[in-house]
């Protein structure tokens, strides 16, 4: 049975003393809930890794980077290893998000390469998808979609559980307050599963946990996780707010 997925995409926000405010509330308020079904992940600014992880080392809240180097090391200004994520034991890490294919030119296999440098650390990738507005408005969602699983995940070739969650964010989405309708995002969370049945297999394509980012807020978050297919949610704006996060979270927990 697949888990629910609340994951908190901080980006670019907080400082010190904020990121430090959040997680002592959301310590004390979760110390003793049980977190059975519902995985909750908070991605802060890598500068802030490490004290995410030491003040949620005995908390059920896990902690994710936003980003990755391709490279195990060397003269990449800016850039943090896979090796470096691993060794602060946070075990979760997002690629692909489409503010990095937009800011960076980040594309499909130079993502490819980062889930094989995050997968060679067993950092699950939490790996983003999804499609500019004129690709929807012309009618091209899906194709956007599958191709951009193609070129991800050429040449990798997986065995029992799927060692990384995928993330479908439909660009227009995000940040915008325009979340997709829950049957529009049902509908390529659909597509999503049935591409690791035809390129995976059945067994595979049920165990993958596929999330959906854009514009979530705890108004509209449990249409989302009624939705077949739609196993948990990638959380910008709203998941900076503590109590609007906690809000999501507890409507996870609530639901099942
Ligand atoms: P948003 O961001 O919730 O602010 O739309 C989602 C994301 O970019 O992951």
């Amino acid at each position: 049975m697949r888990k629910i997925v609340i994951a908190g995409n901080w980006k670019m926000n907080k400082n010190l003393d904020e990121v430090e405010t959040f997680f002592n509330v959301i310590n004390d308020t979760y110390e003793d809930r049980d977190f059975n079904h519902v995985e909750v992940i908070v991605c802060p600014s890598s500068i802030y890794l490490r004290t995410a992880k030491d003040f949620l080392f005995e908390s059920n809240i896990m902690v994710g980077a936003q980003d990755v180097s391709e490279h195990t090391y060397g003269a990449y200004t800016g850039e943090i290893a896979a090796n470096m994520i691993s060794y602060l034991e946070v075990p979760f890490c997002i690629i692909g998000h489409s503010e990095r294919r937009k800011y960076h030119n980040e594309n499909d296999s130079l993502i490819n390469r980062k889930l094989k440098a995050l997968l060679d650390e067993s950092i699950i990738p939490i790996i983003c998808v999804g499609e500019t507005i004129d690709q929807r408005e012309a009618g091209l969602a899906v194709d956007t979609v599958e191709k951009q699983l193609d070129g991800i995940f050429e040449d990798h070739d997986f065995e029992g559980e799927p060692p990384f969650y995928v993330a479908y964010e439909p660009v227009w989405a995000i940040g915008t307050g325009n979340t997709a309708s829950p049957q529009d995002a049902q509908e390529i969370h659909s597509v999503i599963r049935k591409w690791f049945e035809k390129n995976m297999s059945k067994d595979f394509a049920d165990n993958v946990h596929i999330l959906y980012g854009g514009s979530v807020k705890p108004s509209n978050i449990e249409e989302m996780l009624m939705q077949e297919d739609i196993d948990g949610a990638l959380i910008g704006g709203a998941s900076l707010d503590v109590d609007s996060f906690q809000d999501m979270v507890d409507k996870a927990l609530n639901m099942r």
